[in-house]
């Protein structure tokens, strides 16, 4: 049997990957995760058999020696601060965690000669792309805030270890991900929770930006697929095929949970936001014959319904560290 260790699987998307692979699969996984705000271990609560959870941080080399006695075959690092809101006010502890961390990880790879690494990166790297643009494996990196530009150094000094060491690896970029289990920090659970609880929808600028969105569960596939057959060296974008500005979500949103349009607020812009993120993830298909399956109306219908059914676990969310963040935010919009 082969173990992956996933690094940041307390997260939104590491968790999701996580269950996916201890329910379709055969691996046995270690999750690796600091818990941050962001590392909810109430993700993966109930599983146990073939699972085994270690509390570090990817930036602490003591820390990584807790895995000193455990065997893994892959990496998948997912471990990273994602939020690009957060990435503007505090952007220091980004390329700590991101850059440090992933080079510390890259290390780790190398001394333990695992089968694979793969670094779960983004479509951010590419920047804003105007239409009809769309961003391929080899388009220009030109990321504009501190996350985007640490995981984009991140990249770099992936593919670094690919040529100079050999380490074989995979970086894979996504779009935007929905589903269960999301922080409600970002856009699609901030407005779910919101929205639910009849409080305003602070839309930045003008609501016209335009993201692809892809539900979590086809973006797990992908990277298990990548893990599994991915070329080593090879960058792969995974895309949802659902390019939508935020505003039509915002609406959708309300629509689904029966509440009026007069709760949402046009607030001051992000810094630097980039207007559109669009992929091309022909390569991926053509490669590794992997597409999305979650048409986007369906996939928003079934993550409305899980937080409105998971209540208790956006409560606990809501009211634990995350609360002094959450009014500072609507304070100062
Ligand atoms: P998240 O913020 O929900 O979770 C991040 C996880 O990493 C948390 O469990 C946190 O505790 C852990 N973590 C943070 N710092 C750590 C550290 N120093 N050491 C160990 N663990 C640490 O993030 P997410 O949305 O699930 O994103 C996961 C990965 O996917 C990230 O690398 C992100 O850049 C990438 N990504 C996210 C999206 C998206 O839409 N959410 C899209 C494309 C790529
Ligand atoms: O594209 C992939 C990236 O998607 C990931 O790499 C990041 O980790 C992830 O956070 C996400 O970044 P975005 O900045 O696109 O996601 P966010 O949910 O923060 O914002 C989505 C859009 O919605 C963006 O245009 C900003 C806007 N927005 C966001 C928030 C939180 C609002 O209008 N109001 C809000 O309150």
């Amino acid at each position: 049997m082969k173990t992956i260790l996933v690094t940041g699987g307390a997260g939104f998307i590491g968790s999701n990957f996580i269950i996916l692979v201890l329910q379709e699969t055969n691996y046995s996984v270690i999750n690796f995760d600091k818990l941050t705000y962001a590392g909810n271990l109430e993700n993966l609560e109930g599983f146990s058999k073939n699972y085994k959870f270690v509390k570090g941080d990817i930036a602490d080399t003591d820390d990584l020696k807790l895995l000193d006695n455990e065997e893994f075959d892959y990496i998948v690092n997912f471990a990273a601060e994602t939020h690009v809101d957060r990435s503007i006010d505090s952007p220091n502890i980004f390329t700590i965690t991101n850059v440090i961390g992933t080079q510390n990880l890259l290390n780790l790879a190398l001394e333990r000669s695992v089968t694979k690494f793969v670094q779960i990166s983004t479509d951010e790297v590419y920047g804003s792309v105007a239409k009809p643009d769309c961003s391929t494996e080899t388009s220009p990196l030109n990321p504009t805030s501190p996350y985007s530009a640490s995981k984009t150094a991140a990249d770099l000094i992936a593919l670094s270890y690919f040529k100079t060491y050999k380490l074989n690896l995979n970086i894979t970029r996504c779009s935007n991900n929905y589903g269960p289990c999301q922080f409600p920090e970002k856009l699609i659970p901030l407005m779910i929770n919101n929205a639910a609880n009849n409080n305003s929808l602070p839309v930045y600028g003008d609501g016209k930006n335009i993201r692809d969105w892809i539900y979590v569960e086809d973006h797990c596939g992908a990277i298990l697929k990548v893990m599994e057959k991915g070329i080593n060296g090879e960058i792969y974008n995974i895309g949802g095929n659902s390019e939508k500005q935020n505003i039509e979500i915002v609406k959708l949103i309300l629509r689904e949970l029966d509440r009026p349009e007069t709760l949402i607020h046009f607030v001051e812009d992000r810094k630097g936001h980039d207007r559109r993120y669009a992929i091309d993830f022909s390569k991926i298909t053509h490669e590794l014959g992997w597409k999305p399956k979650t048409d986007f109306n369906i996939g928003m219908k079934k993550t409305i319904n899980w937080y409105s059914k998971n209540k208790k676990w956006l409560d606990n969310i809501v009211s634990g560290d995350y609360k002094e963040y959450y009014s500072k935010m609507y304070e100062e919009r």
